[in-house]
C-alpha cells in the first residue's frame, strides 16, 4: 500500500473511519493536508526501539503487523508507556504520526483505544484471552498510530517516586509531561521523527490535547534555537471533547430530555439549582459540584436514576451484563419485555456489534501477565496495583478544578499563534456523556466571533452506501462533523460492516 495515497487528508480519514460507514464528508481540500516529498528510507529505528518491538501476542500468535510498546523515561522516576502500530505500508516515514489520547481523565490509551476502539486486534466478543482483527484499524489509513497512557499512574505509565501520586495532576503537568515524552520518543524513533504529526483524542483529551498544542508550540521555539529537529505539526482532531463544563452539561440536560431519558420536572429542577459551570459527572455516575451545592448534586442524582442503567457512552447501544465484569446480577426483563414475541425481542436484543462488553475484556486481557509480558510492560515491579483501564480516584486524584476550567480561550490563542494547524471536532450523534448539543454550541460561538465567518453551511455527509452519514459545518478555525449512530467512542460504536476507507484522490 502506498504511505500516503489512501486519503487526501488524516483528519477527515480518522473522522470518516470514525463513521459509520465511509465517504469522506468533504470534499479533501476542506482539510488536505500539505503535500509530502518522499524521503530516503535511510535510517531505521533505533536499537532501543527495536527491543520494543512485539512479536507475537497471546490470544493471538505471531503478528504481521508491526506493533512496538514498552516504556520510554522522561525524567529521574517517570516513564510514559507507549504502543505504536506502525503505519501499513512502504515507508512509514512518509505516513504521519497520530498520538492518540484516550480521555478520563485517568483512562489508559492502550487499555481503551489500542485493544477496544481502533487497533488492530479486538478482544474476541466473550473471551478476555483472545483476539480477533479488525479489518479497520487505523494504521492501514494508513498511519502510525501512537497510543500513550498518561498521567503517570495510568495504564502502565508509572513514577518510582510517590510523591508523583500525591500530588493531584493537572492539564499543564500533563501536557509537560506528554512534550517530554514526544521528545523522547522521537529519540527512539528518528526515522519517524519528521512525519507529519497529529495530535488526538477523544472525552477528556478535550483538555489534553490544547494544553500541549500550546506547550509544543512554545517549545518549538526553544527548539529551533537548540538544534533539534522540528515537530512537522499539523493539527489535531477531538471527538467528544470535554471543552467547558457550562456549554457540556447544558449539551447533557439537553440531550438526556430530547432522547427521553428523563422527565421534564427532573430536566427544570436541575436548571434551577445547578450552575453548569460548576458540575462534574464523572464516568455517568458520580456527581461533584464545586461549592458542594447539594440541592443541585441531588437533583442531578435524581436524573441519573431516572436514566435507569443505560450506556450513558452510548445511548442506542447495550450495557455490558456479563456477570464476570459485574457485580450486580443483571435485572430481570420488565413485563413489558415478557410480553414481546421473542423475535421481536431478539431484534430489539444485543447485536454481534457493538460488543458491550468490549472495554471489560480489553481491561481483563491487559490484566493477564502474560500478556503484559509480550507488551514489555509492568517490568520494574514498580505497579504494585492491579491493572484497571481507569484508574482516577485510586491511584492518583485528578484536580478538580482543571477538570472545570474552560478550553475556550486555549483554543482562542492557538488560533491567533498558529492559524495553519487544521481542527477537526467530531461527535457521535448518540453520546449522552459529552454529547453533541454542548459541543456544537461552544464550536458555533468561537467559530463566528470576532467577525470570524462560517465557510460551509450546516450540510449532510453521504456514506457509500447512500445513507446519510452525519452533518458537518466548517469555519475558518474549526470543521465540525457529526457521525450517526455512534457513541462517545465514536470509531468503535459506529457500524463497521460494509466500511470502506475514502478514496479522496
Ligand atoms: C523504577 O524502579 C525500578 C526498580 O528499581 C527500575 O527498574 C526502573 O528503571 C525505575 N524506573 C524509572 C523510570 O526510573
Ligand atoms: C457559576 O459559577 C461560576 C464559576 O464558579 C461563577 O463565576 C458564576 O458567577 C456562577 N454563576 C452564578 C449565576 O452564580
Ligand atoms: C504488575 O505486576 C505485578 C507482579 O506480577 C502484579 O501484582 C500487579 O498487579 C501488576 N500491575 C498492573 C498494573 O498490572
Amino acid at each position: 500500500m502506498p504511505c500516503k495515497a489512501a486519503c487526501a487528508c488524516l483528519a477527515l480519514c480518522l473522522a470518516a473511519t470514525a463513521a459509520a460507514a465511509l465517504a469522506p464528508p468533504a470534499p479533501a481540500r476542506l482539510l488536505a493536508w500539505l503535500p509530502f516529498g518522499r524521503r530516503s528510507p535511510g535510517h531505521l529505528h533505533s536499537e532501543a526501539a527495536e527491543a520494543h518491538r512485539v512479536h507475537s501476542l497471546p490470544g493471538w500468535g505471531k503478528l504481521s503487523t508491526r506493533l512496538y510498546s514498552g516504556e520510554v523515561p522522561i525524567s529521574k522516576d517517570k516513564a510514559m508507556f507507549y504502543a505504536l502500530v506502525e503505519a501499513d505500508c512502504r515507508h512509514p516515514e512518509d505516513a504521519p504520526v497520530v498520538l492518540w489520547l484516550t480521555g478520563g481523565p485517568g483512562c489508559s490509551s492502550v487499555g481503551t483505544a489500542f485493544i477496544g476502539e481502533h487497533g488492530p486486534f479486538f478482544p474476541r466478543p466473550g473471551s478476555t484471552s483472545r483476539l480477533m482483527q479488525n479489518p479497520y484499524s487505523y494504521h492501514t489509513l494508513p498511519a502510525n498510530m501512537l497510543y500513550l497512557d498518561a498521567p503517570v499512574g495510568v495504564g502502565f505509565s508509572y513514577s518510582n517516586s510517590s510523591d508523583d501520586y500525591k500530588q493531584l495532576a493537572t492539564d499543564k503537568g500533563m501536557a509537560t509531561d506528554m512534550v517530554d515524552f514526544i521528545r523522547e520518543w522521537r529519540k527512539l524513533f528518528p526515522r519517524l521523527a519528521r512525519a507529519p504529526f497529529w495530535l488526538a483524542g477523544e472525552s477528556y483529551a478535550g483538555h489534553y490535547v490544547p494544553h500541549i498544542t500550546l506547550q509544543l508550540l512554545e517549545h518549538a521555539g526553544q527548539a529551533m534555537n537548540s538544534g533539534e529537529e522540528r515537530i512537522d505539526f499539523k493539527g489535531f482532531l477531538l471527538g467528544n471533547p470535554s471543552t467547558d463544563e457550562e456549554y457540556d452539561n447544558e449539551g447533557r440536560l439537553t440531550f438526556w430530555w430530547s432522547h427521553g431519558l428523563i422527565s421534564q420536572n427532573v430536566k427544570k429542577a436541575v436548571e434551577h439549582h445547578c450552575n453548569f459551570s460548576e458540575v462534574i459527572i464523572t464516568q455517568g455516575i458520580e456527581v461533584k459540584t464545586k461549592t458542594q451545592n447539594r440541592k443541585c448534586e441531588k437533583a442531578v442524582q435524581q436524573a441519573l436514576s431516572e436514566m435507569g442503567p443505560i450506556k450513558m457512552q452510548n445511548v442506542f447501544g447495550d450495557k455490558c451484563l456479563d456477570k464476570r465484569f459485574t457485580s450486580a446480577t443483571p435485572p430481570a426483563p420488565s413485563w413489558l419485555a415478557r410480553l414481546l414475541p421473542a423475535r421481536l425481542a431478539r431484534m430489539l436484543g444485543s447485536k454481534h456489534h457493538p460488543d458491550p462488553c468490549i472495554t471489560e475484556e480489553g481491561e481483563a486481557y491487559l490484566a493477564r501477565s502474560d500478556v503484559q509480558e509480550a507488551l514489555h510492560a509492568n517490568r520494574s515491579g514498580a505497579l504494585d496495583w492491579s491493572y484497571k483501564g481507569c484508574t482516577e480516584g485510586e491511584v492518583f486524584k485528578y484536580s478538580v478544578d482543571d477538570q472545570l476550567d474552560s478550553m475556550l480561550p486555549l483554543y482562542r490563542r492557538i488560533n491567533k499563534d498558529a492559524p495553519h494547524l487544521r481542527t477537526l471536532i467530531y461527535t457521535g450523534d448518540a453520546d449522552g456523556m459529552v454529547p453533541l448539543t454542548g459541543t456544537r454550541r461552544w464550536v458555533l460561538r468561537l467559530g463566528t466571533e470576532e467577525g470570524k465567518r462560517e465557510k460551509r453551511h450546516w450540510t449532510h455527509w453521504m456514506d457509500p452506501n447512500g445513507q446519510v452519514g452525519g452533518y458537518l459545518e466548517e469555519y475558518e478555525d474549526f470543521t465540525f462533523v457529526t457521525v450517526r449512530r455512534a457513541g462517545h467512542e465514536a470509531p468503535y460504536t459506529g457500524e463497521w460492516a460494509g466500511r470502506k476507507l475514502p478514496d479522496a484522490r
